[in-house]
């Protein structure tokens, strides 16, 4: 336990509480502690609910009614219109900035890339949030939680997106001090560009994201300070509600697929239990499929779950092949290695909660290069809206998948689009250049060889007819 504080009034109630993951551990604690493990046996802690006391609708289209109540802050954010799905907090102490007005869109172009029929293929766009990813979904239910315990500062490991979330919130609330972890020379400068403005205290540390999460855990934890990294469970609440906006987008429908970019595994990991929750509920009768999208440079749950067979089974996760597959990459020194710098992750600190979700959502992980998540992460900018490298690789996955003849091309497929596209322009203007310089040095170096679905620019003479003449033969 790193910091434990006299419990609001309104927590006392034990509608809410932690649980230990481990079946045969099981041992709870009260919401007000913080935990980033199971004191006793090690394993993660889920946000647990005794839902006969909590007012929960009967139907999921109840909550249409919140539409109408967009005036009340609570209503407005799209994660606490759904607060009877996470009810850990009173109402009036949740903490909000208007975050999850996101967007499912139709997308027919992308969805022709991918294989998909008409209609069949659909984009949640999360970089859509006040901080451009989805991270804002979980980070208004942490720094809630947080500030219940009335902590003064909050720390994250990140690669970009969960510091940039983390300093919005404590800059737009002035609740907490952002205090940030970075890896050295590993973050997109749209990202890093957001923690520095938004006043955190940046601290980049030699070694990755993986270096980074173990010094941050160990530091929180010996100066007291709320850690918000997706180890902590609240913070997995508020992502939950990506997919009640799926399938509010749906109109209550559930889809056949999701699939969801792979790193650290909060975002699958909530997924799983969003969808576990609705079914005890009786307010879903079907489950979606979850597909999990690595980068092949950093696929450690691929080789996990699909090489090494490694699975939930109810519970009892076989260790030994994480143990040596841990112990492989410290022998060679294998690092992560990708241009989605958003999931270069070897190390995913969710990996037990994500096969509980595989396992109930008969899940498949897949990786992909990151030859195919540039070239779709361009197709999804053609459709409009753009997203960043790494919320391609759904988008890739899906195609691979499609490929495979996994998912049908009738499947109603929704691919969760997790970060913006201005997050990593540097990216995106090497894959688009004209200039071979800046092509091989920021992709050719790092394995990509060609950018076929590059929109150049035209280089003109500044004379009137030759712009002219140009623009009549392109356009
Ligand atoms: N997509 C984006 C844009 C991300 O920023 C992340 C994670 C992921 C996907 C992977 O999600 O960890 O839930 O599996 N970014 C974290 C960060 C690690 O520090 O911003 P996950």
């Amino acid at each position: 336990m790193i910091q434990t504080a006299q419990p609001h009034s309104s927590m006392r109630t034990n509608l809410a509480y932690q649980r230990c993951i481990n079946p045969t551990c099981a041992a709870t604690y009260d919401t007000g502690e913080l935990h980033t493990s199971c004191p006793k046996c090690g394993y993660l802690l889920d946000v647990s609910y005794d839902w006969d006391k909590a007012a929960v609708p009967d139907k999921l289209s109840d909550f249409e009614a919140m539409w109408s109540q967009r005036f009340n802050p609570v209503r407005f954010s799209g994660v606490w219109r759904f607060h009877e799905l996470l009810p850990f907090a009173p109402q009036e102490r949740v903490v909000t900035v208007g975050e999850g007005q996101t967007l499912l869109q139709q997308a027919d172009a992308v969805g022709k890339f991918v294989g998909m029929n008409a209609g069949q293929l659909h984009l949640q766009y999360e970089g859509m949030n006040p901080s451009g990813s989805f991270k804002d979904n979980g980070m208004c239910a942490a720094i809630t939680h947080a500030n219940l315990l009335g902590a003064k500062r909050a720390a994250c490991a990140s690669t970009g997106n969960t510091s940039a979330s983390l300093a919005l919130y404590c800059s737009a609330t002035q609740l907490m001090k952002a205090i940030i972890f970075i890896g050295s020379g590993k973050i997109s400068y749209g990202k890093l560009s957001q923690a520095l403005d938004y006043g955190a205290l940046t601290v980049q540390i030699a070694g990755d994201f993986d270096d980074a999460m173990i010094r941050v855990r160990e530091i929180a934890q010996r100066l007291g300070i709320y850690l918000v990294n997706s180890v902590n469970p609240f913070r997995l609440e508020g992502q939950k509600t990506i997919m009640f906006r799926v399938l509010e987008a749906l109109r209550w429908e559930t889809p056949d697929w999701i699939v969801v970019p792979g790193g650290n595994l909060g975002n699958s990991s909530a997924f799983g239990k969003a969808f576990m929750e609705l079914k005890q509920l009786g307010l879903i009768d079907r489950v979606p499929r979850l597909a999990v999208i690595n980068a092949s440079g950093a696929d450690t749950l691929y080789e996990l779950h699909e090489r090494r067979g490694v699975r939930w089974n109810g519970g009892h996760v076989d260790l030994d092949p994480i143990r040596e597959y841990n112990d492989h990459m410290d022998r060679h020194g294998i690092k992560a290695d990708t241009l989605a710098s958003a999931i270069e992750i070897n190390r995913p600190v969710n990996l037990k909660k994500c096969l509980r979700a595989l396992e109930f959502c008969e899940g498949v992980v897949r990786q992909v290069s990151d030859q195919e998540i540039l070239d779709a992460k361009a197709k999804v900018g053609a459709g409009g809206f753009g997203c960043e490298p790494a919320s391609a690789a759904s988008v890739a996955g899906a195609k691979l998948l499609r490929r495979e003849g996994v998912i049908a091309p009738s499947d109603r497929v929704v691919c969760v689009l997790t970060g913006h596209e201005l997050k990593d322009p540097t990216v995106t203007v090497a894959y688009h250049t004209t200039d071979q310089e800046v092509f091989q040095k920021t992709l050719g170096s790092r394995g990509v060889t060609k950018a076929s679905h590059a929109n150049k620019a035209i280089a003109v003479p500044n004379e009137l007819d030759d712009i002219i003449k140009a623009i009549q033969l392109y356009a």
